[in-house]
């Protein structure tokens, strides 16, 4: 693919962050980026430009019936001076699932991946150097014909963005507090759940506003039918430790499947420990912690990679893993994951390219 690259002048380029290590998560966005248009006649016009505000059509379809789709995923500076991206194949496939079932169009995943590649090297000044940061990478797709209309569009802009990152959470690396969410839901068997549409974190934010106001960091979300299966953490896979065994919820329809949760699985099993993928009940999970079985718990995603959970309130009580603190496991497999990813560990699996 053709990438027409825009040249800004000096006078364009936005001042840099001052201090790297206060990025917060996501306000902050580079000088460029790039953008793709799609009609009948298919992918045209690739080219990385200046980041500058779109304009649509108020009756575009994107703004009436939300068929959009996006993708998270992170380059870092190694300490050697190299651009890492962490199993970004993936991310390309997601996207491609995504579109598929939202009826868009697929970008070839060679293109998407070159168009990834291309911008972030372009914007490489951007990529901050500080522990625990690094620029966040949000391609996204929108349909943007102008028609009221209830059908898939027929016209569509792909961009991505690039935001230079620090820690997703204000506090870090530190437990957070779970609210176990018993009348929300996020998602349903058969629904959208399982693909990166922003409609799920739409639904996901009455929630979490309700989880937040009354002292929460976030939900634990459990299954739409009978609300008794744990499902995901806020917009994070869900994991908890029995010992030496990692337990987290099978992918069957309205989770998320996580870039993250599949590294941690390998990562895991790798480092010696077991895995299953089950259903697993809320009963056993207020058990497992009230009689210790479980031991440890923590959340999996792209932004926040690990994020370990310190209670979890159910039912007009609160139950504590591990005196709040980060447990041994979730702070290895962190650990051993963030130095794969920043190129500062060997990496058996290929994942960082
Ligand atoms: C992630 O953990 O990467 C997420 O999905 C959160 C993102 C929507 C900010």
């Amino acid at each position: 693919m053709k990438i027409a690259i825009e040249n800004l002048n000096e006078n364009e380029l936005k001042p840099i962050y001052s201090d790297a290590s206060q990025l917060g998560f996501g306000r902050i966005f580079t000088d460029r980026m790039f953008t793709m248009r799609y009609n009948t006649t298919g992918w045209a016009d690739a080219k990385i430009e200046k980041y500058k505000n779109f304009s649509f059509d108020p009756s575009a379809c994107v703004f009436h019936y939300s068929q959009e789709i996006f993708e998270g995923m992170k380059a870092y500076a190694s300490e050697d001076g190299r651009i890492l991206l962490f199993r970004p194949e993936q991310n390309v496939r997601r996207m491609n699932r995504s579109a598929d079932r939202l009826v868009m169009p697929p970008i070839p995943e060679e293109d998407m991946l070159q168009a990834i590649e291309e911008l972030v090297v372009a914007e490489k000044r951007w990529i901050p150097k500080a522990p625990g940061t690094s620029i966040y990478i949000r391609p996204t797709m929108v349909a943007t014909e102008p028609f009221l209309g209830v059908h898939p569009s027929s016209e569509y802009l792909f961009f991505i963005i690039l935001s230079p990152v620090g820690a997703y959470y204000k506090g870090g690396f530190q437990p957070i507090k779970l609210y176990v969410e018993d009348t929300f839901v996020r998602a349903a068997v058969g629904g959208v759940g399982d693909i990166k549409t922003g409609g799920n974190y739409a639904a996901s934010l009455m929630a979490g506003y309700e989880a937040q106001r009354k002292g929460f960091s976030q939900v634990l979300w459990l299954d739409a039918r009978e609300r008794k299966y744990v499902e995901e953490v806020g917009a994070m896979n869900m994991f908890f430790v029995f010992g030496d065994k990692i337990v987290t919820p099978p992918l069957t329809g309205s989770i998320l499947p996580g870039i993250t949760r599949a590294s941690v699985l390998e990562l895991a099993n790798h480092l010696g420990l077991k895995t299953e993928e089950r259903a697993i009940t809320i009963e056993e999970v207020i058990d497992g912690i009230s009689s210790g079985d479980i031991t440890e718990a923590f959340g999996s995603g792209t932004a926040a990679v690990i994020s370990p959970v310190g209670s979890l309130y159910f039912k007009e009580k609160d139950y504590s893993l591990n005196n709040v603190q980060v447990g041994e496991v979730t702070q290895r497999l962190y650990d051993t994951l963030v130095n794969i990813q920043y190129g500062k560990a060997e990496d058996p699996f290929g994942w960082v390219k």
